[in-house]
């Protein structure tokens, strides 16, 4: 822990910020299981506010442990240094005025808490969306040949199989997978944005 060190405020506030730049800070928290659709959707809306000229950038999983957290492993301790990273990190790009836009699986409520609370705290909007498939539709998907290697044991620590997930209890957005498709999923989730004047 460093000590002798001191917060230094800037002359801009992340509210005259949005007022400059015309557009409201926020981070879009996705969670769910491995191939839920985390990356898709994050991808889809990305892709989709930028086309509405809104500032967006998505931090994932996979990308994230290639550099800022590749020294961190699936143990539970490393997951919650994991998230707690993103948090932090996401928390900045959503003062800076931009749609962060984060998938990772995020497994553990408190986790998801600890980033929520450093967003409102903040007075920074915090979007928790649930990507929610049942299991046996995620691992019949498996994408990237998780789950079997899982199941096979050559995984530890895999989340639905050999660690926990933990749902969301009240998230902002709550989508199912198996019954939307993605163009669908991203709708809903701009229309929740829209309605709450963030876009
Ligand atoms: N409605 C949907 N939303 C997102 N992905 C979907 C949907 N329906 C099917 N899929 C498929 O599910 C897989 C999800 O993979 P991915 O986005 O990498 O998941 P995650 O990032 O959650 O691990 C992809 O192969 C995608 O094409
Ligand atoms: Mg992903």
């Amino acid at each position: 822990m460093a000590t002798n060190i001191t917060f230094h405020a800037g002359s801009v506030d992340h509210s005259e910020r949005a007022q400059l730049l015309g557009q409201k800070g926020a981070t879009i928290w996705f969670t769910g299981l491995s191939a839920s659709g985390k990356s898709t959707i994050a991808c889809a809306l990305e892709q989709h506010l930028l086309h509405l000229k809104k500032a967006a950038y998505r931090l994932d999983g996979d990308n994230i442990r290639f550099g800022l957290n590749k020294d961190l492993g699936f143990d539970e301790k490393s997951r919650n240094e994991n998230i707690r990273r993103i948090g932090e990190v996401s928390k900045l790009f959503a003062d800076s005025s931009l749609i962060c836009c984060t998938a990772f699986i995020s497994p553990y409520r408190q986790d998801r808490q600890v980033a929520r609370d450093l967003h409102e705290k903040g007075g920074l909007h915090f979007i928790e969306v649930y990507v929610d498939a049942p299991l046996s539709v995620v691992e019949q998907r498996d994408p990237k040949g998780l789950y079997k290697k899982a199941r096979a044991g050559e995984i530890k620590d895999f989340t639905g199989i050999s660690a926990p997930y933990e749902a969301p209890e009240k998230p902002e957005i709550h989508i199912k997978t198996d019954e939307h498709d993605v163009a669908a999923c991203v709708r809903i989730i701009t229309e929740y944005l829209t309605t709450n004047e963030i876009i």
